[in-house]
């Protein structure tokens, strides 16, 4: 029976009955974390091998005799461009790999912007006064947390069942010079799962945009990251910018953070090659070079593309039960008293929960109490500030399966001692 539908005593019976569960998780002390999308240990011992495949000195020799024990190629090896190219569908001289973190790329490439500009020849944004940046949220709270350290006021634009709101974006994008971009994360996005459907990746590349040195934050994270054999595909945004006309519009970011090690692995962006050139040439100022032997290992370590797609078979097979096991969850406990929605993602590291507005503080405050750690309501929105308090990111990837079950029956039944709260206090 739905929540909704019942009488004050049916609810009252219904909130001790939650109440009295809740107490039970309580008393046993549990400590577990679904908050942040971090690879389980299982999954950090895949890649295991990764790091015995540059042991001699030999081994440390790249293929066009460099050696990777010394300074230089601040944009990558060939090899390394040539093992990840086909990855974002670039050419080698569109890509630049650098250190271990593609956040940290963003960043860096954000500042860039503001210091100097976005291609060296127009205004640099800190010269240009206030700025704007839209966000599609749920979105990713690290993105948010960047543009606003950097000044931004951020505008919230609400995501659709295939991505954000373009009318929304094609409008303000295409009257308020000031506003100088856009987060998007268009595979299995972080936290909605969401894939960006062909037309928005069209439409991203087509619109009209007031401010000339508009840019597209494409952060890729997800690209090979499914959960199902039949998985998503995301049309090619550098290729639409291109046909579009507008091919400097657009940088793509991704990394092997969740595919080798998270914090260890090889980040790298793409663009046009007047937009990488641009890069290079400031990265020559800023490096003398990135940690060219990691990269090596990943080469080695995979061989190929498709060695990483095979790789990313492994970890579907360990992550794809972890999902079920939430999602199975939801779908008996949640879904017959209809307080809450949720996505059903093909692939990346989480699902997103909306419960009745106003619940996701007390959810998320009654897990924590209980000794369940989840992301904090409304870090998924600018400012923190979700203004319906209902969505919640479950990252179920950390936790083994048995372990989750148990979060998962906490969580379910936090939903329901929070929304049963809400419905009384109508
Ligand atoms: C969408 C998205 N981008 C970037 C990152 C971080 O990437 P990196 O480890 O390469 O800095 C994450 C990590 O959760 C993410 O979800």
């Amino acid at each position: 029976m739905k929540l909704s539908e019942m009488s004050k005593a049916e609810l009252e019976a219904f909130k001790n009955e939650a109440q009295a569960k809740y107490d039970e998780f309580k008393a046993r002390g549990l400590s577990l974390n679904m908050a942040r999308g971090k690879p389980s240990a299982q999954q950090l011992d895949l890649t295991q091998g990764l790091l015995t495949t540059v042991v001699t000195s030999q081994d440390c020799i790249a293929a066009d005799g460099t050696d990777c024990r010394n300074y230089g190629v601040v944009d990558g090896l060939p090899e390394t461009k040539a093992l990840f190219a086909p990855m974002l569908g670039v050419d080698a001289e569109q890509l630049i790999i650098g250190g271990a973190s593609s956040l940290n790329m963003m960043y860096d490439t954000l500042v860039k912007y503001m210091l100097f500009g976005v291609d060296g020849k127009q205004k640099p944004w800190k010269d240009q006064g206030k700025l704007k940046w839209l966000c599609p949220c749920p979105g990713y709270d690290r993105h948010f947390l960047v543009t606003e350290k950097l000044g931004f006021e951020m505008i919230n634009i609400p995501m659709n069942a295939d991505g954000p709101d373009m009318d929304m974006i094609e409008k303000l994008a295409g009257e308020d010079e000031s506003i100088k971009g856009v987060w998007c994360v268009p595979m299995y996005g972080n936290p909605t799962g969401i894939t960006f459907s062909d037309e928005v990746v069209e439409r991203f590349a087509k619109m009209k945009t007031k401010a000339s040195d508009f840019r597209i934050f494409w952060d890729n994270a997800y690209c090979v990251h499914h959960l199902n054999d039949e998985h998503d595909e995301l049309l090619d945004i550098i290729a639409e910018c291109e046909k579009a006309g507008n091919p400097d519009r657009v940088v793509e970011f991704a990394s092997t953070s969740k595919i080798t090690y998270a914090g260890a692995g090889v980040a790298m962006m793409a663009s046009s090659k007047a937009n990488a050139d641009y890069i290079r040439s400031l990265l020559t100022v800023q490096t003398i070079g990135p940690d060219k032997i990691n990269q090596l290992r990943h080469v080695k370590f995979f061989g190929s593309f498709e060695g990483i797609k095979e790789h990313m078979k492994k970890h579907q097979a360990l992550l794809a039960p972890r999902f079920e096991t939430v999602l199975n969850a939801l779908e008996t406990q949640i879904a017959p008293l209809g307080i809450g929605s949720w996505t059903k993602p093909n692939g990346g590291y989480f699902i997103s929960f909306d419960s009745l507005d106003g619940c996701a503080k007390r959810i998320v405050e009654l897990c924590k109490e209980a000794g369940v750690v989840l992301t904090g309501a409304g870090a998924t929105f600018p400012y923190k500030k979700d203004p319906r308090d209902r969505n919640i990111r479950i990252a179920p990837s950390y936790p083994p399966v048995e372990e989750l079950k148990l979060a998962a029956e906490l969580f379910t039944t936090a939903v329901k001692l929070a929304s049963a709260e809400k419905l009384l206090n109508e």
